[in-house]
């Protein structure tokens, strides 16, 4: 017996579709600019009516928004401009009520340095919260000279300690400055971080949460230096230290009791590693994994990331596209595995500027479609972020530098500034590679109607964000209800989706190889029928070929991108899904 005839379990979080919505960029009821939890309260039907089964809020806590909400000074309050508990508690009430679960995020490897215990901690070196946080005497050189206790360097480009007059020491921050790692060696401080982050919002009622940096709680606490990848520069990347430590799992396994005992859904966020099969099954294996699911940045590093030597990120190629695409399915076939489907979320430029290359205005569509169909139709539990469903696009690259907000954008142009100074090229290149790799493409405010400001505030209102210039070309209220539009075929493929749940979420896939690069076959298998997806990842036809005894008698097209044509030619970015009954 192969090994996919041993038995999966069927859950409701596998069949899921979960949207994730960015609060700030969401929805304005109160005219400030700024989106807020009623905002969010007020579009809930919008998102049932989509096929949503469950929302999940990036960070919605009381924080000086150093980065966006990630950076939190009191897990039980919340950004005042977004609300208050009650209007949470209504959200949380009102989802249900619609029958949507709802999902917070947990951003728990570090506080905001306004959170009471890093005041605390950083007052004395005495302090009962002195160890809460890692605090680090400077290493002296021969001159005398103060430095930091180690090489690392932060996500957000500058070095991972920083200086603190008040007690003469350094703390630890893998993040922003504002932002400093927990302590959880200190089992006191790690109870104090569950009850106020996990116990205290699974009471009222949520449904489970999204990890945030969920391999990062337990470090390498000798902090020796990280590897010299650039002699030049000061500090080093030293995400092998950071990640994975060696008490990850007994962390991860005291969180998985409270999670247990509310049966709470749990996706934790995997960036830089483990990458194998191993590595990931080590997570959310369902025999005794601590999580359910996990976003491993395979797909989303694509055209993404640099190679050595390399100038600006690798650009964006099919063909890795598919292999990681095909292995992770592979993975998922494992009765023992689970993995999430995802092209977008607030970290990552939007998934049609990325993966459609060169696309030009009218294939916008097409381009969104084919990307839909391809995830609709694989196995895994399908998250979905806001705007993806009506086609939105990167932030123009004609805009100011400006108009790019976020902390980690706004350093890496800071120092381009400082490595190019006097060299324009360089200082162009950098901006381009910004434009590339920018997280401020997905927090553009979200497009509901040809109204000023695209309705996600009123006129009048300049919002925190500058309004995406294509906004009178895709928004909701254009789409609603026109049959060709992109948010009609999300909806209509969801429900396929479900519908054909034993084909599309738990089928086994296999890929059918191809001549043609451009085109991305693949098979998924139940125990009744199966199915072909085909699509042209290009902007030119291609001519193709199936596998018979799929495409033979008995088999029929039960979705096209572009209305349903048949023959053996993909017009460019077009999709079909056909279905063979055995
Ligand atoms: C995660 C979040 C990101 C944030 C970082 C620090 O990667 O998704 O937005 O900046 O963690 O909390
Ligand atoms: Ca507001």
């Amino acid at each position: 017996m192969g090994r996919n005839t041993k038995k999966r379990t069927q859950t409701w979080w596998k069949e899921a579709v979960v949207y994730e919505i960015y609060p700030a960029s969401f929805k304005d009821s109160n005219d400030d600019g700024i989106g807020d939890i009623p905002g969010i309260v007020s579009k809930l039907d919008y998102l049932r009516d989509l096929g949503v089964d469950v929302i999940h809020i990036c960070p919605h806590y009381q924080s000086p928004q150093v980065d966006m909400g990630y950076d939190i000074s009191n897990y039980e309050e919340i950004h005042e401009p977004y609300g208050t508990v009650e209007d949470v508690q209504t959200l949380i009430d009102a989802a249900h009520g619609l029958g949507m679960k709802i999902i917070f995020d947990l951003v728990i490897n570090h506080s905001s340095n306004m959170h009471k215990w890093f005041q605390e901690s950083r007052s004395s070196k005495s302090s009962p919260k002195r160890d809460w946080y890692f605090w680090r005497p400077p290493k002296i050189d021969a001159d005398g000279n103060r430095h930091p206790p180690n090489n690392w360097r932060s996500h957000f480009t500058v070095p991972a300690w920083t200086w603190d007059e008040v007690t003469q020491e350094y703390y630890l921050h893998i993040y922003a400055p504002e932002m400093p790692d927990f302590n959880w060696e200190n089992k006191q401080t790690r109870e104090a971080i569950y009850n106020t982050s996990i116990t205290f919002w699974l009471k009222r009622g949520i449904d489970g949460f999204r990890i945030d940096t969920v391999n990062k709680y337990s470090k390498n606490v000798s902090f020796p230096d990280a590897e010299i990848t650039n002699p030049k520069e000061e500090t080093q990347p030293a995400w092998r230290h950071y990640n994975h430590g060696p008490r990850i799992h007994e962390f991860l396994g005291e969180m998985k009791d409270i999670f247990d005992q509310y049966s709470a859904l749990t996706v934790g966020e995997l960036s830089s590693f483990p990458r194998t099969k191993e590595g990931v099954m080590e997570f959310v294996s369902s025999r005794t994994g601590p999580l359910n699911m996990v976003f491993n940045f395979d797909i989303s590093d694509l055209g993404q990331k640099r190679k050595p030597g390399q100038k600006g990120p690798v650009p964006f190629d099919v063909q890795p596209f598919k292999q990681e695409m095909s292995r992770w399915q592979t993975f998922a076939s494992d009765p023992e595995g689970w993995i999430t489907l995802y092209l977008e979320n607030h970290d990552a430029p939007r998934s049609l500027s990325r993966f459609g290359r060169d696309f030009s205005l009218e294939d916008q569509t097409r381009v969104g479609k084919m990307l839909a169909m391809i995830m609709a139709t694989m196995t895994g539990t399908l998250f979905l972020y806001q705007g993806q469903e009506i086609g939105m696009s990167n932030l123009p690259r004609s805009w100011p530098i400006d108009e790019y907000k976020d902390i980690r954008s706004v350093n890496m142009y800071k120092r381009a500034q400082q490595t190019c100074a006097g060299k324009p090229e360089c200082l162009a290149r950098a901006r381009d590679d910004l434009w590339k790799t920018a997280r401020d493409h997905a927090r553009l405010p979200m497009q509901w109607n040809m109204g000023p400001n695209s309705g996600f505030t009123s006129e009048g209102v300049t919002p925190w964000m500058r309004v995406h210039d294509d906004w009178e070309q895709h928004n909701v209220e254009l789409q609603l209800g026109n049959s060709s539009s992109l948010l009609e075929f999300w909806k209509r493929i969801l429900k396929l989706r479900k519908e054909y749940k034993e084909l599309f979420i738990y089928g086994a896939y296999k890929l059918v190889e191809s001549q043609e690069e451009d085109l991305f076959i693949f098979v998924k298998e139940g125990p009744e029928r199966k199915s072909l997806t085909v699509v042209n990842f290009s902007n030119s036809p291609k001519k193709w070929e199936g596998p018979s005894d799929i495409l033979g008698v008995g088999s029929r097209l039960l979705l096209g991108t572009t209305g349903g044509k048949e023959g053996d030619v993909l017009n460019a970015w077009e999709g079909r899904v056909y279905l063979k009954s055995s």
